[in-house]
């Protein structure tokens, strides 16, 4: 949430921010600002709304700097407007800020005791406020004392007007990670923002910070304690974060499917054995077969890649599975016994809330195994080992590729896990053969996106939509909803099929569009009733049938059909349908698909 971008001895640094912002802006896009210093003085330029509106405002001849810092925000504290927007600016200090300052109201009486005015309703103006007051002809010193008295949670880059060749950066909390040149070097919370100009970057730890000068870097604790930080080098490409033809980052990476799915289970599949290999899992044999209990923590669509997670480690590791909101989880008192498993499954890998409930489940005694996709990322750093899904960079806030490259690596790990223990080799090896045969049918269902689209314009007006699924398919129902509501702000809910006579049954009528995913298994006869319901109440039925059907095609409204595959793994290709619809409506209704409105794509915020 809300992205950050420091550069320290480049000519160019004004358009090395301008750049970098861009690339961040899926983390927060409702204000925008930049601060260079120069010879000048510290040009400050802040801007309401997207990236664009700051581009407009910026004088490039006012902005000839080697040193600035940038910002792009999701409101926390105070309405999203310029006043708002960072850097906020106290005497010769500018400062950036991602996360929360808790005890800002205290700081900020204080403070006015002592002078100070504030101008805006944040908590970051109070920090930069709290730097000035301790400066002394020394920012690091300054930024260590104020750090020291702030509760709560940052990623910081600052600056001083009488160092104009110094950019500090700090994290508790929130990502940051450094980007090494030759006498240029980067700050920023992702790696994105540098792409392009350095691919060897040091991750901050929390607790951490960093100097950053043109002639080099040097990293502390906070409490000034001097650490060594290893260099690591990026392994993608530019072209991977581009649009690459695509109107919008989601189509991209909702067509990206194929590839991505099969880029998970590359490399992990034993052959003839029906066995995987997960490298990232240090686990022994012994200590695999004594998992008596798997708990999943994780928010939103990678907490719906964790419910089908739940159908196939029960199904076929035979381990009981509970999957907790990770939001929820931190603050009970979960009870952790030998033998529980945490899998802690986030996209960003900086979701504040999987993080802190994966710390929590640590401190409880829990195993705890990452499912992440953003290498160097805190919960990947953290966890004690961990699966990267390989689903490559995700800029699309609704997360669509990762939702499906976190199932492969799910059903992976119920193979994994069972075949220590029940599972046999000849049922592994037709889970795999049938698993390896995805890619292709994901493709056959991607290249239904016009006829769907179709069926999206008859439905974009609607303010309603029902998603009805039963067993693995409920919780791509719940997906289903999740991803309309997010880009099309259409209110939709997701419900087990045969739960929908206990309540929403209530809303059937001509109005109301009800998707049903009614693929053929053994739950089959019910669902059809189900269907049967929604007619009887001349509810619209749009239905995700598998491939030959004819029962429920005849009931329905629209018919979306997928290939045949192994029940369990059905839900990564019912999935894609609903992915195209959620998209084609909000295209239709002219929504702003890749950043829908008060939203970010990591959520570093309680
Ligand atoms: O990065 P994470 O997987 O931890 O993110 C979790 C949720 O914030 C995320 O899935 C969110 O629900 C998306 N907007 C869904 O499309």
């Amino acid at each position: 949430m809300c992205g950050i971008v420091g550069v320290v001895g480049s000519p160019n640094a004004a358009s090395i921010l301008l750049e970098g912002l861009k690339r961040l802006e899926y983390r927060g896009y409702d204000s925008a600002g930049m601060v260079i210093m120069t010879p000048d003085g510290q040009q400050l330029v802040k801007e309401k709304g997207k990236i664009v509106n700051l581009e407009a405002a910026l004088n490039w001849d006012e902005l000839k700097g080697t040193c600035g810092i940038a910002h792009t925000r999701w409101a926390t504290h105070g309405a999203p407007n310029q006043i708002n927007a960072h850097p906020h600016v106290s005497g010769k200090v500018a400062l950036v800020h991602n996360g929360i300052i808790e005890n800002q109201k205290a700081l900020k009486i204080q403070l006015t005791n002592k002078g100070h005015e504030f101008v805006s309703q944040t908590d970051t103006e109070v920090l930069a406020h709290l730097i000035e007051d301790f400066y002394d002809g020394d920012l690091v010193k300054a930024v260590q004392l104020a750090l020291g008295v702030v509760d709560g949670a940052f990623g910081i880059a600052v600056t001083h007007l009488d160092e104009p060749d110094l950019i500090i950066g700090a994290r508790r909390g929130s990502p940051l990670v450094v980007g090494v040149g030759e006498g240029v070097n980067y700050l920023a919370s992702d790696v994105a923002a540098m792409m392009g100009h350095t691919r060897q970057v040091i991750y901050l730890d929390d607790g951490e910070m960093v100097t950053l000068r043109p002639e080099g870097i040097h990293t502390t604790t906070i409490d000034n304690e001097e650490i060594t930080k290893e260099i690591q080098e990026i392994t993608w490409d530019l072209d991977q974060i581009q649009k690459g033809g695509y109107e919008h980052f989601m189509l991209k990476e909702i067509f990206e499917q194929p590839q991505t799915i099969r880029d998970s289970f590359r490399g992990r599949i034993l052959p003839g054995t029906g066995d995987v290999k997960l490298g990232g899992i240090e686990l022994t044999d012994w200590e695999l077969r004594n998992i008596r209990r798997i708990i999943i923590l994780a928010c939103g669509t990678s907490w719906h890649a964790g419910l089908v997670g739940e159908y196939l480690l029960e199904e076929y590791a035979h381990i009981p599975v509970e999957v907790e909101y990770a939001s929820e989880f931190r603050y009970r008192s979960p009870i952790i016994e030998p033998g529980t498993l945490c899998l802690v499954i986030s996209q960003s890998g900086e979701t504040i809330d999987t993080l802190e409930a994966m710390r929590e489940a640590k401190r409880k005694g829990a195993k705890v195994l990452g499912i992440t996709n953003t290498v160097g990322s805190t919960i990947a750093r953290e966890s004690e080992c961990g699966v990267y899904i390989h689903a490559g960079p995700e800029i699309g806030v609704a997360s669509t590729k990762a939702f499906t490259s976190q199932v492969t690596i799910l059903a992976l790990m119920a193979i994994l896990f069972g075949r220590r223990t029940h599972l046999s080799a000849d049922r592994g090896t037709q889970m795999l053969q049938e698993l390896v045969k995805l890619p292709d049918l994901v493709q056959k269902v991607l290249d239904q996106s016009d006829a769907i689209k179709q069926i999206a314009e008859v439905y974009a007006g609607h303010k309603n939509c029902l998603y009805l699924g039963r067993g693995v398919n409920f919780p791509i129902a719940l997906e289903g909803a999740l991803k309309l509501k997010e880009i099309s702000y259409i209110h939709a809910e997701g419900y087990p099929a045969a739960e929908m006579k206990h309540g929403p049954i209530a809303l059937i009528d001509p109005d109301m569009p009800v998707v049903v995913i009614a693929t053929k298994d053994g739950s089959y006869d019910k669902i059809v009733g189900n269907v049967q319901e929604v007619r009887a109440r001349d509810g619209k039925i749009i239905s995700i049938v598998t491939e030959g059907d004819t029962e429920i095609a005849a009931l329905s409204d629209h018919v979306i059909t997928i290939p045949e595959t192994m029940n369990f793994w059905t839900p990564l290709l019912s999935v894609i349908p609903l992915q195209l619809f959620a998209y084609h409506i909000a295209v239709i209704r002219g929504e702003d698909v890749d950043q829908p409105r008060n939203l970010a794509k990591a959520v570093t915020v309680e």
